[in-house]
């Protein structure tokens, strides 16, 4: 009986104990913070995936669902059956909605640039087509996705326009296109532009150059985005800083940081050395399978706690702080660059509960 009432104490104590303040509310006035959702939570089969979006985060991206080869595996017919939950979903659970995104050279319809010999279409062609994919999509949630990535990845890390189909058949001026279209769809809606390595400079040199030009003709664009998939051993957080404030400085846009992730296992190009089998390959980028040591787990804490004060510090430029998965086990990153690693690269890990690095702020 006595073991019985404690039991109930014990219980009643827990209920009752103050929880940590969300990490939503923690950062309020600074950034919105969102996560990108994938099928399992959009549909709810994931409790516990989305009872920890739920609590700690006020805003989603969808990893996959709005990417034009997965609404609309071939050309003018779309499936919306994933991406209208995705929306309803966000919107149900008082979450802001972003759209991830409508022009990407990759995950893209098969045959949204080739005619049906199999040949590549024309400018005129490709201009209206983009314009009717924009048009359907954005015009589908109107009112109800607040921000679009409009065109993602289309530079290089030299500065170089990336040689996509989009690029081929219109040359730069596919951008300027899919942001006006985009923009006559919802005026009210934010357009951001997206793209991964913003460190590198020639990169962002160009970025910055297609931001004034489309500033220069009057079309509308919001923010850059910065992907952020970030490693142990790049970016440089100061350069990175740097290049945050460049991007106010030059162009009086904002930043978003839009696929955060923070690899704790290397990643590093094969070049390096060619007589490497692919069993030493393979222990190079998974040398822990057995669990990650404690200093390496500190050291990534480390890193990704001085990234976020680096966030809040320029919390004048970045207006959402976008983590590109919920938990660990959700990362794109546990089977890149090759299949079957455990990596530990987002804000929550596989257990559900906050990474060390995040309790200075939920104290
Ligand atoms: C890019 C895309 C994302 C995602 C990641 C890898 O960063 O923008 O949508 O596909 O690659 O998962």
């Amino acid at each position: 009986m006595k073991k019985t009432v404690l039991l109930a104490a014990v219980l009643l104590a827990a209920a009752c104990a103050p929880k940590e303040p969300a990490l939503k509310d923690v950062f309020k006035g600074k950034f919105i913070l969102g996560a990108a959702v994938n099928a399992g939570q959009i549909r709810e089969t994931d409790a516990k995936g989305d009872s920890v979006l739920f609590r700690h985060f006020g805003a989603i991206e969808p990893e996959n669902c709005l990417k034009s080869m997965e609404i609309m595996p071939v050309f003018g017919q779309y499936d919306w059956t994933l991406a209208d939950q995705y929306v309803s979903f966000g919107q149900q659970h008082g979450l802001d909605v972003f759209g991830h995104c409508l022009i990407w050279h990759s995950q893209l319809t098969p045959d949204f640039c080739y005619d049906k010999d199999g040949n590549l279409v024309t400018p005129e062609v490709l201009k209206e087509r983009m314009k009717q994919h924009i048009t359907t999509v954005v015009t589908r949630y109107k009112g109800r996705i607040k921000g679009w990535d409009v065109v993602n990845e289309a530079i290089m890390e030299d500065g170089s326009y990336r040689n996509s189909l989009f690029y081929q058949i219109l040359g730069e001026e596919f951008i300027p296109w899919a942001f006006q279209c985009a923009h006559e769809a919802d005026p009210d809606c934010e357009l951001y532009y997206n793209d991964y390595s913003m460190h590198e400079p020639a990169k962002l040199e160009t970025v910055l150059a297609l931001a004034k030009k489309l500033q220069e003709r009057g079309i509308r664009i919001d923010a850059l985005g910065f992907q952020a998939h970030l490693g142990m051993d790049y970016p440089d957080l100061d350069l990175y800083e740097s290049f945050i404030r460049r991007v106010k400085d030059e162009t009086g846009l904002d930043v978003c940081i839009t696929e955060l992730d923070m690899s704790i296992l290397p990643t590093i190009t094969r070049s390096a050395d060619v007589s490497m089998t692919r069993a030493d390959w393979e222990h190079v980028l998974n040398p822990w399978p057995d669990g990650i040591p404690a200093e390496v787990q500190e050291a990534w804490n480390a890193r990704m706690g001085a990234f976020l004060d680096m966030f809040l510090r320029n919390a004048d430029v970045i207006r959402r702080v976008n983590v590109w998965g919920v938990s660990d086990g959700d990362s794109w990153k546990n089977g890149w660059p090759i299949p079957g690693r455990q990596d530990a690269a987002l804000w929550i890990g596989r257990d559900y509960q906050l990474k060390p690095f995040l309790e200075k702020y939920v104290r």
